[in-house]
């Protein structure tokens, strides 16, 4: 990623290229952590600043729907896995063959062996019925918490902290085993801790599940469907893709 462009030196606003480079280094080698947690304790002080860094996402309407809770319990850590195990099972069935065995193969969530697990939550009554922003489009507060969960990831990562968000649960289950009750909702039950290693690639990229798409057929100008190779963005892109690549290669082998 060339982050050290003209125009960003000029800009006054900008961060320092290292500062820079850490946020993006940041994005590119953040993981979705499952088998790689080590028993090492969370310090509370580690685990306060990613708090806080979630805390300050952005929210519709400043709302702030989230809480966090912070699972350390081995019960409570049991019981959710319980409901994890249920839902797995029940989304074995709906593979068939060669993809079924995939899906069983695979882990999908580290409860048990995490430290620390955080339950991230969206109260959607938190600040009334009328919220500036979210008016016509109701599910933006979920969003919000959404964003929550991002801003902790990231900062987990900053940390050295591995995270794995786990949603195979029915929702029911998992509000019952956290004692979460019927008008917040459950957004992201997350498995936080020190971990051996961090992946170059999606886990799921690796196994052959699905591969990483190309920016050039996700990005659009002007209308819903139109492409334009022509447009110098396209080859930054090109460039920029592979230059995270490498960012997150780099970052797993350090
Ligand atoms: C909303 C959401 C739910 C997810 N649920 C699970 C899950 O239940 N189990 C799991 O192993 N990974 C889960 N993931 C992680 C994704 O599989 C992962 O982000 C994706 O494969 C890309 O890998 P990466 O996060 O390492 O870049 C979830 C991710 C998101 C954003």
């Amino acid at each position: 990623m060339n982050t050290t462009s003209a125009h960003a030196a000029q800009n006054v606003h900008a961060f320092t290229q290292e500062a820079r480079d850490a946020v993006y280094q940041a994005i590119f080698s953040r993981r979705d952590v499952r088998g790689q947690f080590l028993p090492t304790p969370v310090p509370d002080a580690v685990l306060s600043r990613i708090l806080t860094a979630a805390h300050h996402a952005p929210s519709v309407g400043f709302m702030q729907p989230w809480n966090f809770l912070v699972v350390q319990s081995p019960q409570v850590k049991r019981r959710v896995y319980d409901a994890f195990a249920t839902a797995h099972a029940q989304a074995a069935d709906l593979f068939e063959g060669e993809k079924r065995s995939t899906y069983q193969s695979l882990k999908l969530e580290g409860i048990v062996e995490s430290p620390i697990g955080i339950c991230i939550t969206c109260d959607r009554e938190r600040t009334g019925p009328v919220v500036v922003g979210r008016t016509h489009m109701k599910t933006m507060d979920l969003y919000s918490s959404v964003c929550a969960v991002q801003n902790l990831w990231l900062a987990a990562r900053a940390e050295g902290l591995g995270v794995g968000w786990v949603s195979i649960f029915n929702q029911a289950d998992l509000q019952q085993a956290l004692g979460i009750p019927k008008n917040i909702t459950p957004i992201a039950y997350l498995c936080v801790g020190y971990v051996s290693h961090f992946h170059a690639k999606p886990e799921l990229e690796t196994a052959g599940w699905l591969p990483r798409l190309p920016m050039e057929d996700l990005v659009y100008f002007d209308q819903w469907g139109q492409r334009d190779d022509q447009q110098p963005l396209m080859a930054h892109l090109q460039r920029d893709q592979t230059a995270a690549q490498n960012v997150r290669q780099t970052a797993a082998t350090a």
